[in-house]
């Protein structure tokens, strides 16, 4: 039984290697799966889904792999609501230290038109496949696709069935980004106060990004019971992506005061797993992305960059070094001020008198009105130019 002693933790659940190789054009090699993998099993992820193992050859092998290597984290094989998925899914996981499996069905109107269910067979579908799951694995985890456009009486139904059969993580999928934060939250309350043996089982909140609310809405249902988030890094995944593990990761940590709750992430490894994934993947991090954007702790105004210099928490929320970054990065551009300029050369080795700062910092501001960003190779030669030594 899943241990629910500790209320404040909240388990993460990375699921890169499945939902956000799904992304298209986001395929990795069988060695990069178990690079990423080894990586997120060390920052401290409690949960790998490692891939869906019957959609290939590839996918069942580097399943198999990850589950044979991996030390503390739990590895997930995915597989949809029929016998062969779920035993080939089995086969993947079973040398793990700690396996689990991964079943879902879509439970929506829509998704019962494609697989021409009623209602009633859709229930006998579940009740089959979870004991079929459970009597190979006692780590179970249950997904109704498209949860958050399913009507309430029925996902009341078919997650009190998933229950009874052995599930014992109930995830709650906003499977098209549909949702939005209060309503995310009702959902899971909804849930917890309805299903009975509902607090037997951890509830999961698994969030899609096409309105840009995944981090929100992930985040309202833990503050309402959820007790483990499903994320990729960088935010990979279907469409628009899914809820960004650092996002919600660095979120719990600078405003724990308001949400009082707690990850076992390693947070200083985060920049090198956002590289790791961005190079392997091919997609890259957008320079304004949150936390692991090239501009995230960036400044290029004079006046925020005077601020950081004399206090970073003036224009920063957290440190640089939280997330495995160095230091902060000064941007020198045409809307960079004096300190910041001599902050900058005092690093290159000049240190200037004001004097001689002053006559500098003209030919900084020339230049860079003819430069968008004025980089550190600009500056010493423009400090060769000014015949000034270090
Ligand atoms: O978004 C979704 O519904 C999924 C399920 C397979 C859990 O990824
Ligand atoms: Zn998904």
């Amino acid at each position: 039984m899943t241990d629910k002693t500790e209320q404040d933790r909240v388990l993460i659940f990375d699921t890169t290697l499945r939902d956000g190789e799904q992304s298209p054009g986001a395929t990795m090699t069988h060695d990069e799966k178990l690079e990423i993998a080894a990586m997120l099993d060390e920052m401290g992820v409690d949960i790998i889904e490692a891939g869906f193992p019957i959609a290939s050859e590839g996918d069942f092998e580097a399943v198999r792999a990850i589950a044979r290597q991996a030390r503390t984290a739990v590895i997930c094989g995915l597989a949809r609501a029929n016998f062969a998925d779920i035993d080939r899914a089995w086969e993947a996981v079973q040398h793990a230290r700690r396996p689990r499996i991964h079943t879902f069905i879509g439970t929506s109107p829509l998704h019962r038109d494609i697989t021409k269910l009623t209602q009633d067979e859709m229930v006998e579908k579940i009740q089959a496949t979870v004991t079929h799951a459970r009597n190979l694995c006692d780590n179970v985890q249950w997904s109704p696709m498209d949860a958050t456009r399913t009507e309430h009486d029925y996902l009341c139904r078919v997650v009190e069935t998933a229950i009874r059969c052995g599930a014992t993580t109930i995830n709650i999928p906003d499977t098209v980004g549909y949702t939005a934060p209060r309503e995310s939250a009702d959902l899971i309350r909804m849930l917890l106060e309805r299903v009975p043996g509902a607090d037997e089982v951890i509830f999961a909140t698994h969030c899609h990004n096409d309105l840009g609310m995944a981090t929100a809405n992930a985040l309202a249902a833990v503050e309402a019971g959820a007790r483990q988030i499903e994320c990729t890094i960088n935010g990979l995944g279907e469409r628009a992506g899914n809820t960004a593990l650092e996002e919600v990761v660095m979120a719990l940590k600078v405003r724990n005061d308001i949400m009082p709750f707690r990850t076992g992430i390693d947070t200083t490894r985060i920049m090198a797993i956002s590289r790791k994934v961005s190079t392997v993947s091919g997609f890259p991090v957008q320079y304004n992305k949150a936390i692991v954007g090239k501009n995230a702790f960036a400044h290029e105004s004079g006046i925020h960059q005077d601020g950081v210099l004399k206090n970073a928490e003036t224009f920063e929320i957290m440190r640089p070094a939280d997330i495995g970054l160095n230091a902060t990065n000064l941007v020198m551009g045409k809307h960079s001020g004096r300190a910041a300029l001599r902050a900058k050369l005092k690093e290159l080795g000049y240190d200037l008198g004001d004097n001689q700062l002053n006559d500098v910092f003209v030919r900084f501001k020339a230049l860079a009105d003819r430069k968008k960003e004025v980089y550190d190779d600009d500056l010493i030669a423009l400090m060769r130019d000014s015949d000034l030594d270090a």
